[in-house]
């Protein structure tokens, strides 16, 4: 959130205050019985800000604070007529959020929510995370990202569960990337457990992060993966479907081919939703507003409604046909259809494979796991009516057969998604949209005995 940003935000919700400094000083500081000085943390002003946004709403923020906490507590009945509260304040943030468009809040506003759900709601029960191929390239990208609370939020105590293969060198590999953990004395991290066995690394979990698999190296296709890797996904939703926590356990698959991989999981762990696994696409997508942000010259923060589709593969479908830079429709903007359909759609396509011969042989790590930390914080903390892109099993949407799991546009919100639905496609698109929706097809057959 930039000063501008905040001053524009500021001067639209608290009338009289004019910029960040003054309301810093004179509202919060006082607010905070003095203790507040201007240089305190974001995460204050945003709380204040939060309470300040909801009140103009008409909520409160007793509500909001109170419902982590109890809902555990509640019957089912309670828990849907709070649910049915959440939702509603859902949709006035968005509501106020399409209002206030000239402004130019979503940078705010997505913050706001992510603020609510995340960063305002101190929680006493840790989240119980288990990340499969812990002493791999990913892995090591993204442990400490969680454990400083990039995932679930500065409030949120963890306990990591660790797993690698039962191989000597891999668990002294482990063990060197558990000992770092404890020299980090990252106050959230309440635990580590290391271990060879999918049932002790995924007892009473939360979320499992199934990264943990073959890479591809230098021309190969993430196709070329399946036979090697999707055994292990028949293993570890087994090992899930026992000894998780039925319902309130979620799944990201990492591992390629993830949309197929994280078929295979769901299909070997009956007591999960399917609703509740999902494949990871939002590589692409961050590869996607980067291709934009470079050629129109802008802020990669500012694209919204990027979509990819489909498979995340050579297949994938990026499109900006529903996307945003700031309020202007990108399809409004001068952009070079050659560019487009020559450039930017293969770049993001490919964009996997030019790493790889970047790093020698090496595949993405470091954005592999930071769009694994915007997946699961999204999923986690709700995104406000923003899109993000996530490959989700297919209910028969947008013509895509009923199983697979193909990247959509979804809107998060308490802990779940919703697919945005009835968007125009044009002849371009659908033919896109069908090309990967083939190559899904033609993977599942290739694993039909997993599948059983
Ligand atoms: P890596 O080889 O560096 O690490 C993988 C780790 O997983 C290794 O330590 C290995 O011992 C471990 N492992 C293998 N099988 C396992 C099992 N059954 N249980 C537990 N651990 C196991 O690889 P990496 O670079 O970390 O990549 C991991 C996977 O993620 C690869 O399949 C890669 O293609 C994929 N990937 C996906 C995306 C995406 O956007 N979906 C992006 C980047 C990489
Ligand atoms: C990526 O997109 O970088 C990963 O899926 C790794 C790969 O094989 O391309």
């Amino acid at each position: 959130m930039t000063p501008e940003q905040v001053d524009a935000f500021v001067s639209k919700t608290a009338p009289g205050y004019e910029n960040y400094s003054q309301f810093i000083k004179e509202k919060i500081s006082d607010q905070m019985g003095g203790k507040l000085s201007p240089s305190a943390s974001d995460l204050e002003t945003r709380y204040y800000i939060a309470r300040k946004l909801l009140e103009s709403l008409g909520g409160s923020t007793g509500q909001m604070r109170s419902y982590d906490s109890n809902y555990k507590k509640l019957n089912a009945k309670q828990q849907a007529a709070l649910d049915e509260i959440m939702k509603k304040r859902e949709e006035i943030i968005v509501e106020f959020y399409n209002k206030n468009k000239n402004v130019d809040l979503s940078p705010i506003l997505g913050r706001l929510t992510a603020a609510m759900e995340c960063d305002l709601t101190p929680q006493n029960e840790p989240v119980r995370v288990a990340i499969t191929g812990g002493a791999g390239q990913i892995g090591y990208a993204l442990i400490f990202r969680i454990a400083s609370g990039a995932m679930f939020g500065p409030h949120t105590p963890i306990i990591l569960h660790l797993l690698e293969i039962p191989d000597e060198k891999a668990m002294k590999a482990l063990k060197g990337v558990a000992m770092e953990l404890e020299d980090c004395a990252f106050p959230l991290v309440r635990g580590i457990v290391t271990t060879d066995s999918p049932e002790k690394a995924f007892e009473g979990v939360d979320w499992a992060l199934l990264v943990g698999a073959k890479p591809r190296t230098n021309n190969m296709e993430r196709a070329d993966l399946l036979k090697a890797n999707a055994a292990i996904f028949s293993t570890q939703g087994q090992a899930l479907n026992k000894v998780g926590r039925g319902k309130h356990t979620r799944v990201v698959v990492v591992g390629n081919p993830a949309n197929t991989n994280a078929m295979i999981t769901s299909v070997n762990a009956p007591r999960i939703p399917p609703e509740n696994i999902a494949a990871m696409t939002r590589l692409d997508q961050n590869r996607a507003a980067y291709q934009l942000a470079a050629y129109l010259k802008a802020d990669v923060k500012d694209f919204h409604n990027i979509v990819i589709w489909g498979n995340h593969s050579a297949t994938q479908f990026p499109d900006i046909a529903h996307g945003y830079l700031k309020d202007k429709h990108l399809t409004d903007l001068v952009i070079d259809n050659k560019w487009l359909t020559n450039t930017f759609i293969p770049n993001v396509q490919k964009r996997g494979a030019e790493v790889i011969k970047a790093k020698e042989g090496k595949s993405s790590a470091a954005s592999a796991a930071s769009a694994l930390v915007d997946t699961v914080r999204d999923w986690y903390c709700g995104t406000s009516g923003k899109w993000s892109s996530l490959a989700v099993a297919s209910k028969g949407e947008y013509g895509v057969t009923k199983g697979l799991f193909y990247s959509y546009p979804v809107i998060h919100s308490n802990k779940s998604w919703d697919i945005v639905k009835d968007l125009p496609i044009d002849s371009f698109a659908a033919e896109k949209m069908e090309a990967t929706h083939k190559e899904l097809l033609q993977e599942r057959d290739a694993v039909a005995s997993l599948l059983k």
